[in-house]
């Protein structure tokens, strides 16, 4: 194999550019010729299609975002979509792909292996929801990033004795409430995992007035109610169901912060940076070895390597003990 592309797909996640920095740099080592498809699935389509070099990745390992860009790109699921996509890999006479993405663009790299290309996944979400794997780059620093900002709210929180509900993101998921929650000291961390207890957040809130703490934290998943509003701020978010019933329960003055997409971007954090350096080391590996159509997974402490379909038919299993844990340690 001499020739291989490296695309990031679907939302952004910090980490992201160490991927593909390691990607380059591994793949040039080993003597190939290697380009970054632009904008995702959609450059792969309209073949913006670029050559990366040394110089192309250097400065990059500590910035947020993709230097490639990303889109969610409907027309790749489309019989049509896939043949352009497939014309361009021949044109430039591509052998191998590296698709850092979620389950989505593990799903079109799935499509492109059974057209004959090699493809590796790397596992890239804030979410943290993709199946083989208990950690996918973007999540750590994403967790940090909900906790700074959760730790800022409770000074403000402390000052004025009012209540905080926290929106954070997860789509679906609920691995940022409950870890940025955790690691927040919140009074209550609603996830979708869980039937909400509004009635029991305000026993919390009052049963923290009642002794003698005028304040409380509140951290809510956007896909609470099952339909996340990404940030976009509107009624229907979680946080303003939650927090108006809280509000009109207990009496306090009661505030609401949708942290939204901050929680994209950032510097990558160590743990991201390092995890994206090595998945895209060993994302070249699998590829030069032809052991493809595999994803790379962080298990037990160790880079793991499973079939591409893990990532795409399981989800990965919060541990809800750890609910259990902040909530005993809540009503304490
Ligand atoms: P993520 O990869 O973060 O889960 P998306 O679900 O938006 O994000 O998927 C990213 C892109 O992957 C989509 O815009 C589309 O181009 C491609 N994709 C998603 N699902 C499929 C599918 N079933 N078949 C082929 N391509 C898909
Ligand atoms: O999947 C990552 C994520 O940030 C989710 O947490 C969130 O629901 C969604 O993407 C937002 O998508 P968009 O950036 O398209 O609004």
């Amino acid at each position: 194999m001499k020739k291989i592309a490296v695309i990031t797909s679907g939302g952004d996640a910090p980490g992201m550019n160490a991927a593909i920095r390691a990607v380059t740099l591994k793949a040039l080592h080993e003597g190939c010729q290697v380009f970054g498809v632009k904008k995702g699935y959609q450059g792969l389509i309209t073949g913006e299609i670029v050559e990366l070099t040394s110089f192309a990745v250097s400065e990059i390992l500590h910035r947020g975002g993709t230097i490639l860009f990303s889109t969610r790109c409907p027309e790749f699921k489309t019989e049509e979509g896939m043949k352009k996509a497939k014309k361009q890999l021949e044109r430039l006479g591509i052998d191998g792909l590296v698709v850092i993405g979620g389950d989505g663009s593990f799903r079109g790299a799935m499509d492109l292996s059974k057209m004959g290309f090699a493809v590796v996944g790397i596992p890239a979400t804030i979410d943290n929801d993709i199946g083989g794997t208990e950690l996918s780059l973007g999540f750590d620093t994403a967790v940090n990033t909900a906790l700074d900002a959760i730790n800022k709210i409770r000074d403000t929180a402390i000052s004025h004795e009012r209540v905080y509900v926290i929106e954070v993101m997860g789509r679906n998921a609920e691995f940022i409430a409950l870890y940025a929650g955790l690691a927040g000291a919140a009074d209550a961390i609603l996830i979708p995992e869980v039937e909400p207890d509004l009635d029991e957040v305000v026993f919390r809130v009052k049963n923290a007035t009642a002794k003698g703490r005028g304040h409380s934290i509140v951290v809510v998943a956007e896909g609470l109610f099952g339909n996340p509003m990404s940030g976009r701020n509107t009624a229907e978010s979680s946080a303003f169901k939650v927090g108006n019933y809280v509000m009109e329960k207990t009496g306090k003055d009661t505030r609401i912060t949708i942290l939204g997409h901050l929680q994209r971007g950032g510097s990558p954090s160590a743990t991201d940076r390092i995890l994206g350096t090595r998945f895209g080391a060993k994302a070249v590996e699998q590829l030069l070895s032809g052991d493809t159509e595999k994803m790379l997974g962080w298990n037990k402490n160790e880079i793991t390597v499973a079939p591409l379909q893990e990532g795409i038919g399981k989800r990965n299993v919060l541990d809800l003990s750890l609910l259990s844990l902040a909530d005993l340690l809540a009503v304490t």
